[in-house]
């Protein structure tokens, strides 16, 4: 699996996306020997650099945020292909001049002509590169050459906005050309739900609403917002990642199995769940949503959003929300699927929780606590990554005492293998053609229907409810699961 030759495009790379995770991920696939010899990166921005200006900031990004060890080679061979063309979105200039570049490096180097444009650039943006690529002919492949382009979230903001984005990409690079970025299909442990759904005969017979009580996805950050406002505000969890990240979760546990994994089988099969996905009513029961105050992370105080630099006084902007889903379809009538997902909460953790329902009799008459007899197997997403099962044990002594117990697997132990970063194998697909793992257009649009009816319930409805900074997020949240008789896991 190493890419063909081939130039990748970034705009915006003086963003933090482009120094965290694109820069290095790039050097990580170097370093793995994934990269072809014909390969070249090519910074595009307006900054007044030379190559070997952009070539030291592509290298600091290297040392600092980089998952392999630093090689001097495989940087010195890297760096030998790094190119900066200085243009802003809107100057013609700057575009002819990418063209230039682009095509002598395919003669030096031999980069066969091939391009990935990366949009690492506000959505805002996307429309003016766009018809500059398609004014400069950039967009346009030779016989035998091909042309990707990636774009990152926000894809609209509701389901009006994201068929008017996809009109305005899809007007220059034709869909199975699009790579759209969810970088949580990056993640080992999301695929590995494929794995431990489909590889395996123990968990298919049991997967379905005769044993399935309800789903939790959790989603769960400790940090807080600050300086982050530009892009936050007026945004929202719901939008930033329950739209995305939360939904394709969701659609990997909740799919049927796809025929092969071949991306348009496995397409098939996601756009199919998500059509019959749909929110429980009514909102004010089945919904909520906070924002957080001033409280603790750690042992450090922190301060409540309204007061985070880059926010407004007034914002309404929620930092927490949690939904309740169903799935309309015979496998998964009557169970309800409940998202959550907050900033400055207990802890940093991603995981789904399958929770079977109580076994149907308990022969044990003491001591048995509320829990017994409700499995669960829960997919750690992260940080941690493993699986659980949680089940009843007797504990050892002359009675017949029965707790639950936790059996694990962990990565570390299971595996000498180390899991790339989420980019670097998303980077990689991209320079493969592989679209597996990016949703498509009607993946984004039916995700949009799922949530707008949220969205509009909730912009009608006030400010959201302030919870502390290191609890579990609002009351209304644990009321809303209350109401069913269910409780959040604490994971
Ligand atoms: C991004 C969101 O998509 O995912 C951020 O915009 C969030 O708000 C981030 O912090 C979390 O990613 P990860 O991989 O650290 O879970």
């Amino acid at each position: 699996h190493i890419a063909g030759p081939c130039s990748v495009v970034i705009f915006g790379v003086t963003g933090d996306l482009a120094t965290k995770k694109l820069m290095p991920a790039i050097y990580d696939l170097g370093n793995r020997g994934l990269l072809p010899p014909g390969f070249a990166l090519i910074g595009f921005a307006r900054r007044d650099w030379e190559h070997e200006d952009f070539a030291a900031i592509v290298l600091e990004a290297v040392k600092k945020h980089a998952r392999t060890p630093f090689r001097q080679e495989v940087w010195d061979r890297l760096s030998e292909g790094i190119r900066f063309v200085q243009g802003t979105f809107e100057d013609d200039a700057g575009f002819e001049n990418l063209a230039t570049t682009l095509a002598t490096l395919d003669e030096e180097r031999g980069t066969g002509g091939n391009h990935a444009f990366y949009l690492s650039i506000p959505p805002g943006a996307f429309p003016v590169v766009l018809e500059q690529l398609s004014k400069s002919g950039l967009a346009k492949p030779a016989d035998g050459q091909w042309r990707r382009v990636v774009i990152e979230k926000p894809f609209g903001h509701d389901l009006a906005s994201a068929k008017e984005l996809n009109k305005v990409v899809n007007r220059v690079f034709p869909e199975h050309t699009v790579f759209r970025i969810d970088h949580y299909l990056g993640k080992e442990t999301v695929q590995n739900i494929l794995a431990l759904r489909f590889a395996n005969q123990l968990f298919d017979p049991i997967w379905n609403a005769h044993y399935v009580d309800h789903v939790q996805i959790t989603m769960a950050e400790d940090i807080g917002l600050g300086g982050r406002g530009g892009y936050y505000d007026g945004i929202g969890a719901a939008r930033d990642v329950i739209q995305n990240h939360l939904l394709q979760l969701l659609a990997f546990t909740a799919m049927e199995e796809p025929i092969s994994f071949n991306p348009a089988e496995l397409q098939t099969e996601k756009i199919k769940v998500l059509s019959a996905t749909k929110v429980v009513e009514p909102l004010d029961e089945t919904t909520a949503r906070g924002q957080y105050a001033a409280g603790w992370q750690g042992s450090e105080p922190v301060v409540g959003l309204l007061q985070e630099e880059g926010f407004s006084k007034e914002s309404t902007t929620e930092t927490y929300a949690a939904i309740t889903l169903e799935v309309d379809t015979r496998r998964w009538a009557g169970v309800p699927f409940y998202l959550r997902t907050g900033k400055r909460l207990g802890r940093r953790v991603t995981e789904i929780a399958v929770v079977f329902k109580r076994a149907p009799h308990l022969p044990f008459d003491q001591t048995m606590t509320e829990e017994l007899g409700q499995n669960a197997l829960v997919i750690r997403v992260q940080p941690d990554e493993g699986v659980t099962l949680r089940f009843g044990s007797k504990v050892p002594g002359s009675g017949m005492e029965v707790r639950d117990v936790n059996m694990d697997f962990s990565y570390g132990e299971a595996f000498t293998e180390s899991s790339p970063e989420a980019y670097e194998r998303l980077i990689l697909d991209v320079l493969l053609g592989v679209p597996s793992l990016f949703p498509v257009n009607a993946e984004v649009e039916l995700s949009w229907r799922i949530l707008d009816p949220v969205l509009e319930h909730w912009a009608a409805g006030g400010s959201p409810e302030q919870y502390e900074s290191g609890g579990w997020g609002p009351d209304s949240a644990t009321e809303m699961l209350a109401r069913t008789g269910r409780e959040w896991r604490r994971p």
